[in-house]
C-alpha cells in the first residue's frame, strides 16, 4: 500500500552493515545509496542524461526552493517534477524545513509552523506541515520528507527537547494532511540533537508513527565527527529493519562509510557539486585542488584509477586552465567526475557488503585517501 518499500538482501558478516533495495514508483534503487543534490530541479550543469552515465539512481530536490521558484503550482502545470526536469528515476524532495531554519533572522518559529521572508526579494511567506506535504504532492516527488525542525549545534537540552516534541506533532500533521500514500511515500525524521536520551526518546516517537521509511537528521551540523558516529551508534538500532534508514545531509567519503557501518542506507549531500564548481576533485588518493601551481604542467587525470569520462579525456593541466579562467566547462568536468567517484564509492561498499568485508574495505580506502582511521 506504500509507495516504496525496501528489502532488505543481506547483512555483512563483519560489520552488520545492511544491503537492499528501494522499491519507488520511478524503479528500484540499490542500497546504501548516494543521492546527488539538485536543489533547484538540476544537479548544477548536469543533464539527466550525464547523471545516468555516472551512475545517479535517485536525485534530491528542495520544497523551499522550487515553492519560491518557479512555484509548486507552475511544476505541477507542467506535469510534476519529473517531467518538468526531464528525470524520470526516483526523486526525494527535502521538506523546506532545514533550509527554512538555516534563513536565521529572517524567520520565526511557532506552534503552526515557521514564517520566514523569501531570501530572494524579502517576501513573507509562512510554512506549516500541512503547506509541506501540499508542495510536495503538486511536485510529485517518490519520498517527501516531513516538515521538521533541525535545532542548531550546539542547543541546550531544554530548546532540543522543545524542538524535537514539536517535530513529532509536525509528523502526526504531515501524515494526517498526505493526500497519496500509495504514490507518494512520506519519511520521518528523527531529531533530538546530541543528547543520547533526547535522540532515544525522538526515535521512539517518530518510529511509533508508521510510515515507509526513517530519516536521521540535525546531523553534520558543525559537531566533531565521533559525537555524529556516536549519536548514529545508538540511534539506528531503534529504527525499524524493514524500513529504509535514511542520513541526512552527510556525504563525504569517510562519513559514508561509517555511516553505513552504522546501518544507514541512503545519503545526500552538496559537497561533490559544490566543491567540484570552486575547484576542489575528490580521488581515490584524497583531495585534489586542482587551482595549485603544482598542477600546472601536470598532465595526468585527475584521479589515475578513474574511468569517469573527465578523467578518460582530460588532464589536471587542462581542468586548472579552465578553473582558473571561470571556464563553465571546468566545473562541469568535475562534477562529473566527483559525482562518478561518490557513487563508485557506494557501488564498492555494495560489494564489500556482498562479500562480508565491509571494515577491510573501509581500512584500505582510509589508508589510500589519507584519513586516520
Ligand atoms: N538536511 C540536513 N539535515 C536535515 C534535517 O535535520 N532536516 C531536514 N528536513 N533536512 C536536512
Ligand atoms: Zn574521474
Amino acid at each position: 500500500m506504500y509507495a516504496v518499500t525496501y528489502e532488505l538482501i543481506k547483512t555483512c558478516k563483519q560489520s552488520g552493515a545492511r544491503l537492499g533495495v528501494l522499491h519507488t514508483p520511478h524503479g528500484d534503487i540499490e542500497t546504501p545509496i548516494f543521492m546527488p543534490v539538485g536543489t533547484q530541479a538540476t544537479v548544477k550543469s548536469m543533464t539527466p542524461e550525464e547523471l545516468k552515465e555516472i551512475g545517479s539512481q535517485i536525485i534530491l530536490s528542495n520544497t523551499y526552493h522550487l515553492y519560491l521558484r518557479p512555484g509548486h503550482e507552475l511544476v505541477k502545470k507542467a506535469g510534476g517534477l519529473h517531467e518538468f526536469m526531464h528525470w524520470d528515476k526516483p526523486i526525494l524532495t527535502d521538506s523546506g524545513g532545514f533550509q527554512v531554519f538555516s534563513l536565521g533572522p529572517l524567520r520565526k518559529i511557532t506552534e503552526e509552523g515557521v514564517e520566514f521572508r523569501s531570501h530572494l526579494d524579502g517576501s513573507k511567506h509562512f510554512l506549516t506541515p500541512e503547506k509541506a506535504m501540499e508542495i510536495q504532492n503538486a511536485l510529485g516527488s517518490d519520498i517527501m520528507m516531513a516538515f521538521d525542525e533541525c535545532a542548531p549545534y550546539p542547543a541546550t537540552k531544554e530548546y532540543v527537547k522543545n524542538s524535537l516534541e514539536r517535530t513529532t506533532r509536525w509528523l502526526e500533521r504531515c501524515k494526517a494532511a498526505h493526500k497519496n500514500p500509495e504514490k507518494q511515500a512520506l519519511f520521518g525524521i528523527i531529531q533530538g540533537g546530541m543528547y543520547k536520551d533526547l535522540r532515544e526518546q525522538s526515535a521512539k516517537e517518530i518510529t511509533a508513527i508508521d510510515l515507509p521509511g526513517y530519516a536521521i537528521g540535525g546531523l553534520s551540523v558543525g559537531e566533531p565527527k565521533p559525537m555524529m558516529y556516536e549519536v548514529l551508534e545508538y540511534t539506528t538500532p531503534l529504527m525499524p529493519a524493514d524500513k529504509p534508514r535514511y542520513l541526512m545531509g552527510v556525504g563525504s567519503p569517510d562519513d559514508l562509510i561509517e555511516g553505513v557501518i552504522r546501518g544507514i542506507d541512503m545519503f545526500d549531500c552538496v559537497l561533490p557539486t559544490r566543491i567540484a564548481r570552486n575547484g576542489t576533485a575528490m580521488t581515490s588518493q584524497g583531495k585534489v585542488v586542482v587551482r595549485n601551481a603544482s598542477y600546472a604542467e601536470d598532465f595526468t587525470p585527475l584521479d589515475p584509477e578513474c574511468d569517469c569520462y573527465t578523467c578518460r579525456n582530460y588532464t589536471k593541466a587542462y581542468i586548472r586552465h579552465l578553473v582558473k579562467t571561470n571556464e563553465i566547462l571546468g566545473a562541469r568536468l568535475i562534477t562529473t567526475h566527483n559525482l562518478h567517484f561518490l557513487l563508485k564509492l557506494m557501488e564498492q561498499i555494495r560489494q564489500a557488503i556482498r562479500e562480508d568485508r565491509l571494515l577491510d574495505f573501509r581500512e584500505e580506502f582510509f589508508r589510500k585517501y589519507g584519513y586516520e582511521l
